[in-house]
């Protein structure tokens, strides 16, 4: 590939480790994807009505990161142990490890390392995508990088990146993995309203819009407290520039999740966020993937399969996932489904904000409790609003589930090999009309 040239900026670090990503660009292709920059470095579309670009904000921020030599690395993983296998992606695997802190005073910190699979242009091209975004972006619903590697040996080139250890891993485990406890009604709310707000943050609270392109529940990190937090911006990039409806680059993403404005035009808008948003809001609901290849053929497609049970219609209720057995505000659902369907509209620009959605879920999770949450076997009878007389026992039974899920929990993470799937990325060159 033409673009596959790039350069590190050495701050006098070991032969052969690089340093912080060089943000200054060479030439760019500017209407091509962001980082199609002939040096691999983010292309700012940074724009007239932003001061800076991420590239920029990077150059201040950068020395926040902590810059890891790759023994560091290969020792806090045990020479990247299978045993110490957290999970694999497109990008490659990910480890827990301990490393010493940042001033080499007081306890081993427990991080995540992700480890670059191969030597290729895209996986770099992400890799530097990731560190300048995440260098740059602090948001209690954003995962924090804390540092990573760069070295460009003779035997190739390897890419890490350190995160903080997000312990609960992701809301794909909860939601669709089977080993685990059941995931409760309200607490798909909080974490589907948490992941809203660190879209909205991202698409309407800093001097330069982000796109984040990739969202979807293995994304959704989740910590302790099952506070989600966004992980993966190797595939972000800069909203258009002023004036711009919208910013041209190859489509890349996830299938099931990618907008269908966005896979057949390549015209990208934090719309397309909105719209990956949405069918995460179905899954939420059903406890479906976006796509199930197991299924019967018109169950496969979770956005068709829905449209049979409209949120205003009596058979509304079996869509949802039976594992929450019944445990949920009838009225939230067909609420979160309203919502769901405005974010799946056709033409992106009837979509809300993100601001917008967040502003509604956190209204209907206030409305829940101001009701009561609930036991939901009056579908039949039509009866929207929900009454349930046993609030302290609910409480009680709450509470026994949370005991019994984060023992459930303590069990899982002593198991750090995990078999996790690998997830296809679409990466197809625009259909630019
Ligand atoms: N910071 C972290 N803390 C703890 N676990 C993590 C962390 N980052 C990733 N993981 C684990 O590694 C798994 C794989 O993550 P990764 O982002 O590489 O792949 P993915 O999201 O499943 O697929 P894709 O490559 O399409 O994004 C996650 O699902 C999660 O379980
Ligand atoms: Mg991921």
């Amino acid at each position: 590939m033409k673009c596959f040239q790039y350069y590190f900026k050495d701050k006098s670090r070991s032969r052969g480790q690089r340093s912080a990503p060089e943000l200054k660009q060479r030439s760019t292709t500017k209407t091509d994807d962001s980082s199609c920059t002939t040096d691999g470095m983010i292309n700012s579309s940074c724009s007239e009505n932003s001061q800076r670009g991420i590239s920029e904000m990077y150059e201040e921020k950068a020395h926040n990161l902590r810059v890891f030599s790759f023994s560091e690395l290969r020792n806090a993983t045990n020479g990247f142990s299978r045993l110490f296998k957290i999970g694999e992606g497109g990008f490659g695997n990910v480890y827990k490890g301990s490393i010493k802190p940042a001033d080499g005073e007081g306890d081993p910190i427990v991080v995540a390392i992700k480890k670059l699979n191969g030597d290729g242009f895209q996986g770099h091209k992400q890799w530097v995508t990731e560190v300048q975004f995440l260098g740059v972006l602090e948001h209690p619903n954003l995962v924090k990088l804390l540092g990573y590697c760069a070295v460009d040996g003779e035997r190739g080139i390897q890419r890490l990146l350190v995160y903080e250890f997000m312990r609960n891993k992701s809301l794909d485990d909860h939601l669709f993995n089977k080993a685990y406890p059941v995931l409760p009604w309200k607490t798909r709310l909080q974490i589907i309203l948490g992941a809203a707000q660190g879209l909205a943050f991202l698409h309407e609270g800093l001097e330069v819009q982000v796109i984040y392109r990739d969202f979807k529940t293995s994304n959704v990190l989740l910590d302790e407290d099952l506070k989600p937090k966004l992980s993966d911006f190797g595939l972000a990039r800069e909203g258009p520039m002023a004036g711009r409806t919208h910013v041209s680059t190859a489509v890349v993403g996830t299938y099931g999740y990618a907008a269908p404005d966005y896979i057949e035009t390549g015209h990208l808008t934090a719309r397309s966020d909105v719209w990956s948003f949405g069918v995460v809001l179905y899954e939420i609901l059903t406890g479906r993937r976006s796509l199930e290849r197991n299924r019967p053929k018109v169950e496969q497609k979770l956005l068709e399969w829905v449209k049979q049970f409209p949120a205003d219609s009596k058979k509304f209720g079996l869509i949802m996932d039976p594992r929450l057995e019944n445990q949920y505000s009838m009225s939230a659902a067909r609420r979160i489904a309203r919502l769901a369907d405005s974010c799946l509209l056709k033409s992106a620009k009837d979509r809300p904000k993100m601001s917008q959605v967040a502003e509604t879920l956190e209204q209907i999770i206030q409305d829940s409790s101001e009701g009561s949450p609930s036991k939901n076997s009056f579908e039949a009878t039509g009866n929207d609003d929900l009454i349930d007389s046993s609030k302290k026992l609910d409480h009680v039974e709450a509470s026994k589930s949370w005991k019994r899920r984060m023992a459930h929990l303590a069990k899982l993470s002593e198991h750090v090999d995990d078999a996790s799937r690998r997830r296809f990325a679409i990466m197809q060159r625009a259909k630019v009309p």
